[in-house]
């Protein structure tokens, strides 16, 4: 919780903070990585660097943390700070590194506000700052302790790679040495770490799309985006018999064989994680109520089809809705024309999963909440950083 002497402050300078974030993240970054230019081998996506909203999201979440405390005293944001512990975990962020971030962060906060920093108003952010970041890692720690390894990469041998819809694939890979694993949980990602071209290591998060309950086997579905720097690599140049590193599964958007009325709302390559989801229930005997729904441009399109399909059949309280933008609508898949509607699928102790593109989740979220579901009822997961969130 805020000090008292800290709250009046935050509250007068949340504007201004707010409003120069734009102007103080590349400063920060820019700080950041000639003091440390390791963390562009392996840790920093260099992709985001070039994309000015997303290169926002951490320092963007310490404006929204000090807005949340302002108007919820004694409250933390529990969901916003389990998302990016669950990130960084996945990315290997140790306490070590808080001090690192905070100073080339204020550093850039005093040189971008000049005058008009005063060391009241540094305290105050500095309180701020090291609030979230005692959260995080206490969080982190947590996770961390839950794995099956003290690793944060581990080498995993590809075995089986499976074309599914339009331009995605199923790679599946098994340990390469034989450090234990951790089981996964449905609605958990994965980090992939590889070198590029010109021998500089990214990581990207990938849900992890099957075989959940397997801990000797990791599934992941990656959509092809040709001007993306990743997924072309994933796709083009990665062998059957090929080592990467992989982390241990983290999220904690997982989906339990009991509960409420499900409603699974997916569009695109969105469907990985209720694809997880469905197979591990089918899996387990689940007798829960769910109502899985895709939107996708045509048919042939929907990634991993045919196991939601074989999922659903296990399924004795599944049922099916599916929206397609263009060709054919098969009846057995309850197929309407266009973008999905959740009108007439929610019942109204419904709990809510949604993933997909952010126009996407920002319609079907704003359905649902019309329907009348809690917020809190409401769950998404969305590919890449947050900006949703931080905005
Ligand atoms: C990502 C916040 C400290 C490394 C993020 C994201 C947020 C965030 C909001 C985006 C999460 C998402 O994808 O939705 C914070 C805050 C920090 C902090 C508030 C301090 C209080 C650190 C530290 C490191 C770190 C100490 C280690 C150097 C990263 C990395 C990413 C990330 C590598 C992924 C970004 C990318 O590749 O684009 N952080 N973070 N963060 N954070 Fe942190």
């Amino acid at each position: 919780m805020l000090s008292t002497k800290s709250f009046p402050v935050i509250e007068a300078t949340l504007p201004i903070i707010a409003e120069r974030i734009s102007s103080i993240t590349p400063n920060f970054y820019n700080r950041l990585f000639a003091a440390h230019p390791e963390l562009l081998n392996g840790i920093f996506s260099r992709s985001n660097q070039k994309n000015g909203t997303q290169q926002q999201a951490l320092a963007g979440s310490i404006a929204v943390f000090a807005t949340y405390l302002v108007k919820h005293p004694g409250v933390t944001p529990e969901t916003m700070l389990a998302r990016v512990a669950h990130k960084h975990t996945s990315l290997g962020v140790i306490e070590e590194q808080y001090p690192i971030v905070y100073k080339h962060l204020f550093d850039a906060i005093a040189e971008d506000l000049g005058d008009a920093l005063t060391p009241e108003i540094a305290e105050a952010w500095t309180e701020v700052y090291w609030l979230m970041a005692h959260a995080l890692i206490k969080i982190e720690k947590g996770l961390y302790a839950q794995q099956a390894n003290a690793e944060i990469y581990t080498p995993w041998k590809l075995v089986e790679r499976t074309e599914t819809g339009v331009d995605s694939v199923s790679f599946s890979f098994e340990p390469a040495d034989d450090t234990p694993a951790t089981v996964a949980k449905p609605g958990q990602f994965i980090s992939v770490r590889m070198p590029m071209a010109d021998g500089v290591r990214q990581v990207r998060q990938y849900t992890l799309s099957g075989d959940i309950e397997q801990a000797n086997r990791r599934t992941i579905t990656v959509k092809l985006d040709v001007n993306g720097e990743f997924s072309p690599v994933i796709h083009n140049d990665l062998k059957l018999g090929d080592v990467l590193e992989l982390s241990n599964p983290y999220g904690d958007l997982v989906i339990d064989e009991e509960g409420a009325p499900l409603v699974i709302a997916t569009a695109g390559i969105g469907c990985t994680p209720s694809a997880a989801a469905l197979q591990t229930l089918a899996a387990r005997g689940s007798n829960r109520k769910v109502t899985v729904l895709h939107a996708d441009q045509e048919v042939g399109a929907w990634p991993l089809r045919e196991q939601m399909l074989d999922s659903i059949a296990k399924l004795p309280q599944a049922t099916l809705g599916t929206w397609f933008e263009r060709g054919e609508l098969p009846e057995e898949l309850n197929a309407k024309a266009g973008y999905m509607d959740l009108t007439d699928a929610l019942a109204e102790d419904a709990e809510v999963y949604l993933c997909g593109p952010l126009p996407f989740m920002h319609a079907v979220r704003s359905q649902a909440l019309e329907a009348g579901i809690p917020a809190e009822r409401i769950h998404y997961e969305v590919f890449g950083p947050d900006v949703w969130l931080a905005a």
